[in-house]
Order: structure tokens, then C-alpha cells, then sequence
């Protein structure tokens, strides 16, 4: 499974913020918000990663995230020149993609909890596309999955005026390399884009969707309002000071998944100054060792 942070977009909700730099670095707490869905992908046991963003904005991932090799990871970028749409990430990224199965997480998502839910969809997925339904109170905000008494899917809506279920679709999606040719033959939507719950009813229409229930257990942040960014800084904010513990660290998600050693990590924090960061993930190498 390779791994696609799709980080562009015009950030227009965050207006005037988004016009010095993009929306997916700016911070979250006490880290830029492109950790969390990073962070997330490595939990998921993912190394080769690509991210998307806009030509503009380009260079500033590259000088916070590099090749990733410092963390055990395999980073390339590419560039989105206009927001089209989320499908259009896997037409930027084909060469990327080749053969493989790929899981798209959109920049903004924020994610907290137990990622077995996560892991075990990664390690089941064999073929076609799995996504996730997630209970939330204004499902109109988002693409909306509505599932009949049994549980099968019936419909997939995006920002339906009247949602027919409460169970918002996150951004989080996993495909099997048929995306590229899925993708290409999408027409783009009303508002100019090509859109993922279009992609995703294409694998409905052909019986390859799976659509999980993502527990309430898991809390979901879409930090792309000033509203939904203040509540994502106080949430993790909230946590991470009661336990002590980071969430969103790439550097300790890629210790515990074995991508970097111990050694090699305090070889990368030796570049990292006397902070706060530095000696939370000082401590956590020492309780690994
Ligand atoms: O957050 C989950 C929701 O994301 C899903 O439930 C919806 O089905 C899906 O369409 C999407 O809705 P949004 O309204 O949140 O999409 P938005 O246009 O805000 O884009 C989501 C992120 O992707 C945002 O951080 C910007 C980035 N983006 C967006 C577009 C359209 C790109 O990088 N390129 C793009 O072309």
C-alpha cells in the first residue's frame, strides 16, 4: 500500500491566513497539520508517500519534510496547479501509483484514537475501494453514505442539501490501482471538479466498495474553517497536556512502526534544537531502548 497526502486546494475558508502559506502547514497545537495525516499513514504501516500540493506552496513542504529518509520515510511530491478536485490526485499521481494499491488522506484530516480500525482495513484490502462512514451532526458538510437495514450501501452524496443518513464520508479512502483509468474517465461536477464520491460510486455501481463504520471512539477533525482549527489546536491541545504524549509525532510513529531505528533517530534529532519536541521524542527513544 503507497500513500497519497493530497495537500493543495486555494484554502479559501481560510482567507486571509491562506493567502502567505497553505492551509496543511499551518499548525495544529504544536506541530504544522500535515503531521497528523502523515503520522497516520505510517501508523498504517505506509513508507512511500507522495504529497500534492500547489506549485506555489511547494517548496515549503520540501524544506519541512525533505525526502523523508531521515525518518525512515520515502517522500515525492507533485504538483496540483489548480484545485480541480480530490480524484484528480490520482491522475497527478499514476506514476506514482503503478501497480500498486494506494490510500488517499486529505491534508486537513485529522484523526485521533485506536488505528486498528486502520490498520486491519489496509490488511484486509485486497481489490476495489474501502471507505469509511462516520456519524456526525451537519452531514450536509460532507459526502454522505446512506446504508439500508441490512447495512448495504445505497447511496454516496456529495454535501447533500437533504443527507440521507448522518454518516459522513471522512478523508481517508483506500483504492486498487484501477483508480488512474477510474479517475480518467470521470466528468468533472457542477462546481468544476472531480470529485471522490463520484470516483467512489463508480466502485459502488461495479460491486467493489466496501464502506466501514468508523466507531465513535475515533474522533475526526476537518480543520479547513478558523472554527474547526481553533477546536483541532484545543482537542489536541487538551490531550496531548493531561497525558503527556504526543499525537501527530512522525518521528516517534516511525520509531514504533520499525521504519527508523533508535540510533538513527538521534542522529536526526541532533539537527532538531534544545525544544519541547526534541525532548518529548528524547524521552520516548529511551523508553524504547
Ligand atoms: O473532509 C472530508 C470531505 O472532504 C468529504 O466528506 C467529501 O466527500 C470531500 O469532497 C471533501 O469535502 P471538502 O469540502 O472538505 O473538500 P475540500 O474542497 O475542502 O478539499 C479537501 C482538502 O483537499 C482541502 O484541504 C484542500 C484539498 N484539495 C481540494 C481540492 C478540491 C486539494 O488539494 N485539491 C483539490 O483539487
Amino acid at each position: 500500500m503507497k500513500g497519497i497526502i493530497l495537500a493543495g486546494g486555494a484554502g479559501t475558508r481560510l482567507f486571509p491566513i491562506s493567502q502567505l502559506y497553505s492551509k496543511q502547514l499551518m499548525y495544529v497545537y504544536d506541530k504544522p497539520m500535515i503531521y497528523y495525516p502523515l503520522s497516520m499513514l505510517i501508523l498504517g504501516g505506509i513508507r512511500e508517500i507522495l504529497i500534492i500540493t500547489t506549485p506555489h506552496d511547494q517548496p515549503q513542504f520540501k524544506k519541512l519534510l525533505g525526502d523523508g529518509s531521515h525518518i525512515g520515510l520515502e517522500i515525492s511530491y507533485a504538483e496540483q496547479p489548480k484545485p480541480e478536485g480530490l480524484a484528480q490526485a490520482f491522475i497527478i499521481g499514476e506514476d506514482f501509483i503503478q501497480n500498486d494499491n494506494v490510500c488517499l488522506i486529505l491534508g486537513d484530516n485529522i484523526f485521533y484514537g485506536d488505528f486498528d480500525f486502520f490498520r486491519d482495513a489496509i490488511a484486509d484490502f485486497d481489490h476495489g475501494a474501502a471507505i469509511f462512514g462516520y456519524w456526525v451532526r451537519n452531514p450536509q458538510r460532507y459526502g454522505v453514505v446512506e446504508f439500508d437495514k441490512a447495512g448495504n450501501v445505497v447511496s454516496l452524496e456529495e454535501k447533500p442539501a437533504q443527507p440521507k443518513s448522518n454518516y459522513a464520508v471522512p478523508g481517508l479512502y483506500l483504492y486498487d490501482h484501477t483508480v488512474v483509468a477510474r479517475a480518467k474517465n470521470l466528468k468533472p461536477s457542477a462546481r468544476g471538479e472531480l470529485e471522490i464520491t463520484d470516483l467512489n460510486r463508480v466502485y459502488l455501481e461495479d460491486n467493489q466498495l466496501l464502506v466501514q463504520i468508523m466507531d465513535r471512539g475515533i474522533a475526526w477533525l476537518d480543520a479547513g474553517t478558523p472554527q474547526a482549527l481553533l477546536e483541532s489546536n484545543s482537542f489536541i491541545g487538551a490531550i496531548e497536556i493531561r497525558q503527556g504524549l504526543k499525537i501527530g509525532c512522525i518521528e516517534e510513529a516511525s520509531l514504533r512502526m520499525g521504519f527508523i531505528t533508535p540510533q538513527q533517530l538521534q542522529e536526526t534529532l541532533s539537527h532538531y534544537p534544545q525544544c519541547d519536541y526534541r525532548t518529548y521524542i528524547e524521552r520516548v527513544i529511551r523508553e524504547y531502548e
